[in-house]
């Protein structure tokens, strides 16, 4: 459902600190797919995602989504298929506004599943119905204020938010990576859970070894704007964690 086909990047082109952020690569994946994408500091990741979200446009090679051809399309035109999460929860929702009034915000910008913003307490009752799928107990909270929240509420918050879109593609750039772990392993927890109840093809970039090896049905390295590690759901199922700590030996 995602056709990377032979992409590049390159930043600062002809300069002295041209960077091949992004060097050919071919991608396909699959509709449900839960790709991870793991690799060390500078060798493309975020520019990979970017170029799927179309926050970032390539010098060369298509992006099919779909079958739309969305490689010229800019972010803003992409969100009918894509949904993003970032590393910090601040940037997903609204401190001031009570989670209610984020729901809200989020229903008017969108068309969510399972959402009718018509009489008031009945959109109430759907908002806290949602929330109460996370088991976080936050559906008794919804007047209070999202900043009085931790790190990994807001979070979990903001994926159910997101993929309550009409999107069928959820890009996650190490969202875990600003939290605690318990908080961390509460939204990876959840993410999973919404990616498998919404069918949602996933993209996650994680610096968390365990959480590569323990989330998603398949898992690439990569290196130097390259793919230099591609495993499917098979062979994924028989990769030993040690055998992904000798990938970064
Ligand atoms: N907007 C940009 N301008 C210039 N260089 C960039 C830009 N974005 C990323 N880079 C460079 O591209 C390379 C890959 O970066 P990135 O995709 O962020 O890697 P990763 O997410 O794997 O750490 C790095 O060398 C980075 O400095
Ligand atoms: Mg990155």
């Amino acid at each position: 459902m995602i056709a990377i086909n032979d992409i590049h990047k390159v930043f600062n082109k002809g300069k002295a600190n041209q960077v091949n952020a992004v060097n050919g690569i071919t991608l396909n994946i699959k509709s449900e797919e839960f790709l991870v994408i793991v690799g060390s500091n500078g060798s493309g990741k975020t520019t990979l995602l970017n170029l799927v979200a179309g926050s970032v446009i390539p010098d060369k090679g298509t992006i099919i989504i779909d079958d739309n051809d969305v490689t010229k399309l800019a972010d803003h035109h992409r969100s009918q298929w894509i949904a993003r999460v970032f590393q910090n929860p601040i940037s997903g929702t609204a401190s001031d506004l009570s989670i209610l009034d984020n729901f809200r915000l989020a229903a008017i910008r969108t068309k969510p599943k399972g959402l009718t913003i018509g009489i008031n307490d009945q959109f109430k009752q759907q908002v806290k119905e949602k929330i109460a799928t996370l088991g976080m107990g936050l559906e008794n909270k919804i007047e209070q204020s999202m900043g009085t929240l931790s790190g990994g509420q807001r979070q979990a918050l903001t994926l159910l938010m997101s993929v309550m879109d009409s999107c069928k593609v959820l890009l996650l750039d190490e969202p875990t990576a600003a939290l605690d772990p318990r908080s961390a392993e509460v939204v990876m927890r959840t993410a999973d859970k919404l990616i498998a109840d919404f069918k949602l093809t996933a993209i996650l970039i994680t610096h968390n070894l365990k959480d590569a090896y323990n989330y998603g049905t398949r898992i690439i390295q990569m290196s130097e704007g390259l793919i230099i590690n591609d495993l499917d759901s098979t062979k994924k199922a028989t990769l030993k964690q040690n055998d992904l700590f000798d990938w970064f030996g």
